[in-house]
């Protein structure tokens, strides 16, 4: 069934539990074949793709993350509401993600390349629809300590680690966060001015 890029952008959403049944290697392959088409500064292409499927080379991810995580939650410096919208979503420094997923993604950016960040996640944007597209959940979990993780993957100082991507079938029953309206979010010629 054909379906317009605005649904699927719509129907998309964050899944921070999988069930740990197989995915098919080519449809991860067809996302980042997509991710690949996307527009980088001077056409460098600065993204680099590990595709992880190993279960100890998970659970060593995941041991390392909550490593840092823990720190990063149970430290002073996180403002309140951002405690209490992390709080009410579940998220803490547990990431069980990284081990139940069937596939991890991890997304690094050539750190000489121009513009490497903005062009790699707008890759990752790509990935995100075309994962939606097959029907695979996705998240794009951004560790608190990318080298660190980086590090497990062999992955070279002169790459950053930009987000792990867990890949799979959803195995939460969560909605999806709500989005601002148009008229809020655009406005006409100069700032603020609306369209009449
Ligand atoms: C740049 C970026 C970094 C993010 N990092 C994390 C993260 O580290 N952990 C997490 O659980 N979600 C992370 N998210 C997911 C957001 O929390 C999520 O996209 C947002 O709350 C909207 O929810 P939705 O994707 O379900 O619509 C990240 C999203 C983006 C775009």
């Amino acid at each position: 069934m054909e379906c317009s890029v605005y649904r699927l952008a719509e129907r998309r959403r964050s899944v921070r539990r999988f069930h740990s049944g197989q995915v098919s290697l080519e449809d991860v392959l067809y996302a980042v074949r997509t991710a690949l088409q996307a527009p980088s500064g001077a056409n460098r292409q600065p993204w680099r793709f590990v595709i992880i499927y190993d279960q100890r080379v998970k659970a060593r991810l995941r041991m390392v993350c909550e490593q840092w995580e823990r720190r990063f939650h149970e430290g002073r410096g996180l403002p309140e509401w951002f405690r209490r919208w992390m709080e009410e979503r579940e998220i803490g420094w547990e990431k069980p993600f990284l081990t139940e997923a069937p596939y991890i993604l991890a997304v690094a950016a050539d750190k000489k390349a121009p513009y490497s960040r903005e062009s790699t996640w707008l890759a990752i944007g790509y990935l995100l629809l075309a994962l939606e597209e097959k029907g695979l959940a996705s998240l794009t979990y951004t560790p608190t300590n990318p080298r660190a993780a980086a590090r497990i993957l062999g992955i070279p100082d002169s790459y950053s680690l930009e987000a792990l991507i867990p890949i799979g079938r959803p195995a939460d029953n969560k909605g999806k966060e709500p989005r601002m309206r148009l008229e809020d979010a655009v406005f006409y010629n100069m700032w603020g001015a609306k369209n009449d």
